[in-house]
């Protein structure tokens, strides 16, 4: 059974996201997995996303974010799953900010001498919300992670729920999404 980690993007933390999340995180426990949920909206930030320091890229700093606040050590347990959960509402055709500082903080699980990713075994996977159709960002967000997927060279798939209503507690009552939320849970921890 797989271990997971879910990055939630959202600054809504009682949002659409994080209900979607909950779903999901029930599905994986169901099933027999594990799950650690992350807020990205607590975290303490010592620089927004990554600075191009170059640090991680140090030998003896190898799976390291030099800037080391709370952001650095979320990224660093990364090799520790089997999956890696980004979830995330969309915010202008794309995965919001908040999840883009994450993955560009991820450059310090990659070796840019050789191009290799240090963590090929992590599967990865999305859990995006909007409010618009798929075409209003929604399917972007899923093809950009496709060909991220590609270049780390890890299996991806994605859970992508449009036409959220804002009102979260809509969502609550949504007894057909939180099921397929969950199913996608279940599945994931057999992955
Ligand atoms: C700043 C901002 C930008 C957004 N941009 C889009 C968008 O481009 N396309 C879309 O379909 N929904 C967009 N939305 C709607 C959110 O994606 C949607 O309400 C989502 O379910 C919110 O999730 P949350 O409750 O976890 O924050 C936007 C919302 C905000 C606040």
């Amino acid at each position: 059974m797989n271990k997971i980690l879910l990055v939630n993007g959202s600054p809504r933390v009682h949002g659409n996201t994080a209900i979607l999340a909950e779903a999901l995180a029930n599905g994986v426990r169901a099933a027999g997995g594990t799950i650690d949920l992350a807020s990205l909206a607590n975290l303490k930030l010592s620089h927004p996303g990554c600075s191009a320091c170059m640090g991680c890229q140090q030998p003896a700093n190898r799976g390291k974010c030099v800037l080391g606040d709370d952001l650095a050590k979320l990224v660093e347990s990364v090799p520790n799953y089997d999956v890696l959960v980004f979830a995330f509402p969309v915010y202008f055709f794309h995965p919001n900010a908040q999840i883009k500082m994450f993955l560009d903080r991820m450059f310090c699980l990659f070796d840019a001498k050789t191009n290799t990713s240090m963590i090929p075994k992590v599967k990865m996977a999305i859990l995006a919300s909007a409010g618009g159709s798929l075409a209003g960002g929604l399917e972007a967000s899923d093809h950009f992670f496709i060909s991220l997927a590609r270049f780390l060279k890890t299996p991806y798939t994605s859970f992508l729920k449009p036409l959220c209503p804002e009102d979260s507690s809509r969502l609550k009552n949504d007894t057909k999404t939180l099921e397929d939320s969950k199913n996608f849970g279940q599945h994931l921890a057999q992955w």
